[in-house]
């Protein structure tokens, strides 16, 4: 147990040790550090302390190294050391309670989220849509949004943007132009997502972060893994999945004010993905979502090579910093370490940018806000060593936590529920037989007319009053035949609403009112 007495963290011995503050955590944190410097099991070592406080906990997992929370640990000489230079005494090798959860539900538990609850702001920023283009997409989700249409997956979206497109002039005056430029240009790039694979991430069943708060027996926190190796080489993908669930938490929680210690700790590696081609209104929304989830009580903490990486607006919000050793080759680079050292508090002790590249693997400058807020001068010391195990689980392991997990039934199998593409689809089917009720109908209708003037020929000769009796029969039917025609055009020209009444119908009570959008454009649940 690294928990003291005090109910802190013990992180890391230098000169003395450095503990981290659990009601301060909210205040966000950054581990830093060239490749191979030890920021992972950092991450690991916090992670562990925060599950054993309670303290649930979602990862990212890059290079799969993570996964070895889930198992113990094993003796090496590194630890060894660690465990007798720092004074360690009841060090014990422990796994974790883990669930792993995979985008393309290789060996976790599938999880995907919907069109519909990833809203049209991130979409955009997925997709690449300019301005204008976006204008667009929002009036689509508002389209769906107000008749109650869920849109799960890629193909909905496209099925709606057709719709829309097709009742643009319906639209216009509502909410304003849908041009078929702009709706070919969100198709094309709804196109050139699906070839990069980024249809698997939506459809159902949607990740449900609630189910990220969860304990063991021993009221442990769940460590909620994101395997993220592939998903990662789609670096937009990775970065907007990752951006969505946090505007999620943020839309599930509610507020906290100050808490003892976090709700729960979002872990995002390679976070300086987040940040690279932002456009600025997202870098705005990340500001503002990193801010604003501090007083649900979430502690957001980025893993990154480079600290120069994460912007200033977002590097201020940050309390705890923990950066490993920087290389300092190019001019780049020399920056960067001046960047890094100004941004701690000066220790008398030593020189601030000399130790950033003296650092041994494992070792750190630290420093952490204390109980009232205020940043600690910084501390060159040496990460305690994890209890889980370092290196990846073998994918057998994966499977077997993920088969035996509470979750397994729940995300188990991959559903299509009825949404926008097959509503919309089938409203097409409708519209088509009616179009061949009305063809038979008129067909009908001359099938009469001719066989009348036949009849009518051949009883040319037939008495007047005979003939009089058959125009009245012949005006009869007429009269049906328009009536069966007449009823079917109307029913064609309302097929448009009937497309609409027909989804909230089909979807029930479930969908079968307005979805509203919180602050991040996510759907309110
Ligand atoms: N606190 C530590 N205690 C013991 N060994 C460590 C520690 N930090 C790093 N190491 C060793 O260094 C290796 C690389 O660390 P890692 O966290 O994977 O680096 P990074 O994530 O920065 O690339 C680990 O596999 C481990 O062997
Ligand atoms: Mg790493």
């Amino acid at each position: 147990m690294y928990t003291a007495e005090n109910g802190k963290i013990w992180l890391a011995t230098g000169g003395e040790r450095v503990y981290l503050e659990p009601s301060m955590a909210n205040r966000h944190g950054l581990i830093a550090g060239a490749t191979g410097t030890g920021k992972t099991v950092t991450l690991k070592v916090i992670a562990e302390s925060f599950s054993e406080m309670g303290v649930p906990t979602f990862i990212a997992d890059v290079k799969g190294d993570v996964s070895g929370m889930c198992l113990p640990g094993s003796e090496n000489k590194h630890i060894r050391r660690s465990i007798d230079t720092m004074g360690i005494t009841d060090f014990s090798y422990t796994g974790f309670p883990v669930r792993f959860f995979d985008v393309y539900a290789r060996l976790g538990h599938p999880v995907r989220t919907t069109v519909s609850e990833m809203g049209p702001e991130l979409l955009s920023r997925l997709l690449g849509l300019n301005e204008i283009q976006s204008g667009v997409l929002r009036i689509v989700f508002r389209i769906a949004d107000e008749q109650g249409l869920l849109l799960l997956d890629l193909k909905d979206l496209r099925s709606l943007l057709q719709f829309a497109a097709d009742n643009a002039n319906e639209y216009k005056l509502r909410y304003g132009n849908i041009s078929p430029a702009s709706v070919g240009a969100i198709q094309r790039a709804l196109l050139t997502l699906e070839d990069e694979g980024g249809d698997v991430f939506f459809g159902e069943p949607a990740l449900e972060i609630a189910d990220w708060f969860d304990w063991d027996a021993d009221g442990r926190g769940v460590m909620n893994i994101l395997e993220c190796a592939e998903l990662f080489l789609h670096p937009l993908l990775y970065s907007t999945f990752l951006l969505w669930m946090l505007t999620e938490l943020y839309e599930i929680l509610p507020e906290a004010g100050d808490v003892e210690k976090p709700k729960i700790a979002f872990f995002f590696d390679e976070a300086h993905l987040l940040f690279k081609d932002a456009p600025r209104a997202l870098l705005e929304k990340v500001e503002q979502v990193v801010r604003l989830i501090r007083s649900k009580g979430v502690s957001v903490w980025f893993i990154t090579q480079n600290p120069m990486d994460i912007p200033e607006t977002v590097l201020a919000q940050i309390g705890n910093r923990v950066q490993h050793a920087l290389r300092a080759y190019t001019p780049n680079e020399q920056k960067a370490i001046r960047a890094a050292a100004r941004s701690f508090r000066v220790n008398e002790a030593f020189d601030t940018e000399e130790a950033l590249q003296a650092l041994a693997t494992g070792e750190a400058l630290v420093s952490v806000l204390d109980e009232k807020g205020v940043p600690t001068v910084v501390q060159r010391a040496g990460i305690l060593p994890p209890r889980s195990s370092m290196n990846a689980v073998e994918p057998a392991v994966i499977g077997t936590v993920t088969a035996n997990s509470p979750l397994y039934d729940k995300y188990g199998v991959t559903v299509d529920r009825e949404s926008a593409y097959e509503i919309l689809s089938a409203a097409a089917e409708e519209a088509a037989a009616e179009a061949e009720a009305e063809r038979a109908a008129k067909e009908e209708e001359k099938r009469l007319a001719a066989e009348e003037k036949q009849r009518a020929l051949e009883e040319k000769q037939k008495a007047a009053e005979r003939r009089q009796l058959e125009a009245e029969i012949r005006a009869q039917e007429r009269e049906k035949a328009k009536k069966k025609t007449s009823s079917a055009s109307r029913k064609k020209t309302s097929s448009f609403e009937k497309a609409a009444n027909s989804a909230m119908s089909s979807i029930g009570r479930e969908v079968g009112r307005q979805l509203v959008r919180g602050f991040f454009g996510n759907l309110k649940k």
